[in-house]
């Protein structure tokens, strides 16, 4: 299979467009970035995460879809091949590890979304409050039976999917159905902006205060920033490996984090009038989504058809997300490891389960385990902060360290511009100069100083 995989290709420049977007776009940009805009005051964090997307982001994409095109390999495969040395497979090895990480916490906050589908449907949220919303959530969050039962369902389609693989299925699906996702979010930050009192919203979204910024904040911008954009962790590099030879890499990387950041900015501007339309908290952590979408269809009519739309829209995002972060498990363990591609989903959900428990019955302070703290996070925080903050952006750094200072910039030249097909020399001249000082040493600079070694 492995073989035969890496030497299928998108078959259009659209396709591989539209593949990638499907992997970026998820939880990240409906649930996460909206809470951490939230929590990390604004306007300033969102100017932070933009220069982390320019500066960082698009050039680990480009540097991630040329080992991938150039190997035509997995994440673990490609290093090998490529690397003069075997010891740069250890980027392989940490994405496998944050693969897991992820999804440790990823398949419950998506069991979250598959139950809000069917909550709204039965009518739960029909002229609802603001505060029966959040009696709502606690039911849905703290369980402990039902979170577990919708992380299991999540598990098994995901399952499914990967044991079909199928792929061409899984590009139509995304191809038809996120733009319609696109077009509910619009209507969602429509109606949001039309609610009394959303210019507070918008104002706490755009209005840039650098007074709130702090080291930390900085990290996590940079953490949202390689979760959103699926970097990091081999991702793109096995997408990569799918590209066709005349594929503009450049063009493609920029496009998908510029769609990317819109579907988040939209996700934004359907939020935040809301929590300030109603009173709400900006810092109310991961139940935001949860908290506001109910009640920006709350008065409407047929509102309860429209919500069950959202978020059946969006567990399909988290659903072709989360298909892109377990292929790097099973193509690792089928290709290097011998073992079946059914076999290798079956162990991989296997153990998301198990382990992801102790994410789900951590996810709130009422939570059987919300509780217990290791290193001061919970199980869910854990999981999240090392994947995001730490082992994302240690991977990004030895990805440029890789392609900037170990391989040849004439080589980069040749792949990024198509065997010379593309006169496109000064944009990868730019790119090459971000890859090889800018975001090596942002990159350096902001983990060393989140780790204590070095102050800002
Ligand atoms: N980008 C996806 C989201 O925003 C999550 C994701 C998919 C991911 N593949 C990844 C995150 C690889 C990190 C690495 O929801």
């Amino acid at each position: 299979m492995g073989n035969r995989a890496g030497r299928e290709k998108f078959s259009t420049g659209l396709a591989a467009f539209f593949a990638t977007l499907g992997s970026a776009l998820g939880l990240g940009n409906i649930w996460k970035f909206p809470y951490l805009v939230g929590e990390n005051g604004g306007g300033a964090f969102l100017f932070i995460y933009l220069l982390c997307v320019i500066f960082v982001g698009i050039p680990v994409m480009i540097c991630e879809f040329y080992i991938g095109r150039k190997t035509r390999k997995n994440a673990v495969g490609a290093f090998q091949k490529i690397g003069t040395n075997p010891a740069w497979k250890i980027i392989g090895y940490l994405g496998v590890l944050s693969a897991y990480l992820i999804m440790f916490f990823y398949s419950c906050v998506a069991g979250w979304v598959y139950s809000y589908v069917f909550k709204a449907l039965k009518g739960d949220f029909n002229a609802i409050s603001a505060h029966s919303v959040e009696a709502e959530l606690t039911k849905a969050v703290v369980g402990p039976i039902s979170p577990l039962f919708w992380q299991l369902v999540v598990l098994i389609v995901v399952s499914v999917v990967l044991i079909c693989g199928v792929k061409r299925g899984i590009e139509r699906v995304t191809k038809t159905l996120l733009p319609v996702l696109f077009i509910l979010i619009i209507i969602c930050a429509i109606r949001a902006m039309t609610l009394p009192g959303a210019f507070q919203g918008l104002y706490f979204l755009f209005h840039i205060d650098f007074s709130q910024l702090t080291p930390n904040i900085i990290l996590m911008a940079l953490g949202l920033a390689f979760f959103k954009l699926s970097l990091g962790m081999g991702t793109l590099i096995t997408y990569g490996s799918y590209f066709t030879e005349n594929n503009n890499m450049i063009t493609t990387a920029i496009k998908v984090a510029l769609s990317d950041t819109v579907v988040s900015l939209l996700a934004g501007i359907a939020i935040f009038p809301t929590v300030f339309s109603f009173s709400m908290e900006t810092g109310a952590g991961p139940g935001l989504l949860f908290l506001t979408i109910p009640l920006v269809f709350s008065q409407i009519p047929f509102g309860n058809i429209l919500l069950a739309a959202f978020f059946f829209l969006t567990s399909i995002a988290a659903t072709t997300a989360m298909i892109s972060i377990v292929e790097v498990l099973v193509a690792y363990l089928s290709e290097e490891k011998g073992m079946s591609r059914t076999k290798a989903v079956i162990f991989n959900a296997t153990l998301i389960m198990f382990i992801g428990m102790l994410a789900t019955l951590s996810a709130d302070r009422a939570s059987i385990l919300g509780d217990v703290h290791i290193f001061g996070r919970t199980f869910f925080q854990l999981f999240d902060f090392t994947s995001s903050n730490v082992i994302l952006p240690i991977g990004g750094l030895l990805i440029v360290i890789f392609v900037g200072w170990v391989g040849a910039k004439e080589e980069f030249r040749y792949e990024l511009s198509n065997q010379g097909m593309l006169k496109t020399d000064w944009l990868i001249s730019i790119f090459y100069f971000f890859i090889k000082y800018v975001a090596p040493v942002l990159l350096a600079v902001v983990f060393l100083n989140s780790i204590g070694l070095f102050r800002i």
